[in-house]
């Protein structure tokens, strides 16, 4: 309990999986959550089981007008910031050969700019409340080659290096600001259910000790380690969340 107590944190992407969870764990372990996303009626629903200690802000990530309003919404409300969980993206099928240079640059307007927006907000406001700590979600198609996510990985390694960068910068400037990257395999969630199909009871780790597919509580455990004091030494790091499946490889 209590692992978070009184911190802000921003999780965009909150309306559906990984975010919704992530925000429901920080609320829980007492820190007072912002939940974004482009999806009102989920975010909105979200903030609602969570109650007064949470607030959700209608939130593209590829808009820099968004991100402005979104650290205003924080600031009048809270007047600090402690935490950015860079959560939200798509994901977008497609090879080297069948991605159009449109679909790469959509992409890449979200899944990258929304997190280079996200880094570059979050420090200003971050650098003036003492610091903080900033989780950015990429993926193990940053870390390997996964074929038929062409354009995903690329954002997810523009995600990663951003993360290094950020993380040196903050470090060199005395901020106190730590950024961390998580790289997760497979996750139960809307993003995947949709080409898993209905039998997913066979992919738990319960059913499965080789299983691929882990649960948004699996990875909203690391994102609450990492938004806490605990993990304060823990900074520009690669997290996976993979079951060894890089090890064994993709
Ligand atoms: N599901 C997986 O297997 C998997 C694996 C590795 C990494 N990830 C990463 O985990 C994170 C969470 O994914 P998830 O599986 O929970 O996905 P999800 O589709 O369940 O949730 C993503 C959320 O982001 C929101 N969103 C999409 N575009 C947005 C935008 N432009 N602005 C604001 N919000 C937007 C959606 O409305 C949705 O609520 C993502 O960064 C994803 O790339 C997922």
């Amino acid at each position: 309990m209590d692992r978070v107590k009184g911190k802000v944190v921003i999780v965009t992407g909150a309306a559906s999986g990984v975010g919704r969870e992530d925000a429901l764990m920080l609320a829980r372990e007492g820190a007072r959550v912002v939940l974004t996303d482009i999806n009102e009626e989920g975010g909105r629903a979200a903030a609602e089981q969570i109650g007064e200690s949470a607030i959700f802000v209608r939130h593209d990530i590829s808009s820099e007008d968004d991100w402005k309003a979104v650290m205003k919404a924080v600031g009048d409300r809270f007047g600090r910031l402690d935490a950015l969980v860079n959560n939200a993206a798509i994901l977008m099928m497609g090879s080297i050969e069948d991605t159009s240079l449109e679909d790469w640059r959509k992409m890449h307007r979200v899944n990258a700019d929304g997190y280079f927006l996200g880094c570059k907000y979050a420090v200003a406001m971050m650098k003036n409340s003492g610091g903080g700590s900033i989780v950015n979600m990429s993926s193990v198609a940053a870390l390997t080659g996964i074929p038929v996510v062409c354009a995903y990985s690329g954002a997810k390694g523009s995600v990663t290096a951003l993360t290094r960068s950020v993380a040196v910068h903050c470090r060199l400037n005395g901020y106190r600001i730590r950024c961390n990257s998580i790289h997760p395999d497979g996750i139960l969630t809307p993003m995947t259910l949709g080409f898993l199909g209905n039998d997913i009871e066979r992919l738990r780790l319960e059913n499965d000790p080789a299983s691929r597919f882990c649960d948004p509580k699996d990875v909203a455990n690391l994102v609450l380690f990492l938004v806490s004091d605990e993990s304060r030494f823990i900074n520009g790091a690669e997290l996976r969340i993979d079951n060894a499946q890089m090890v064994v490889g993709i």
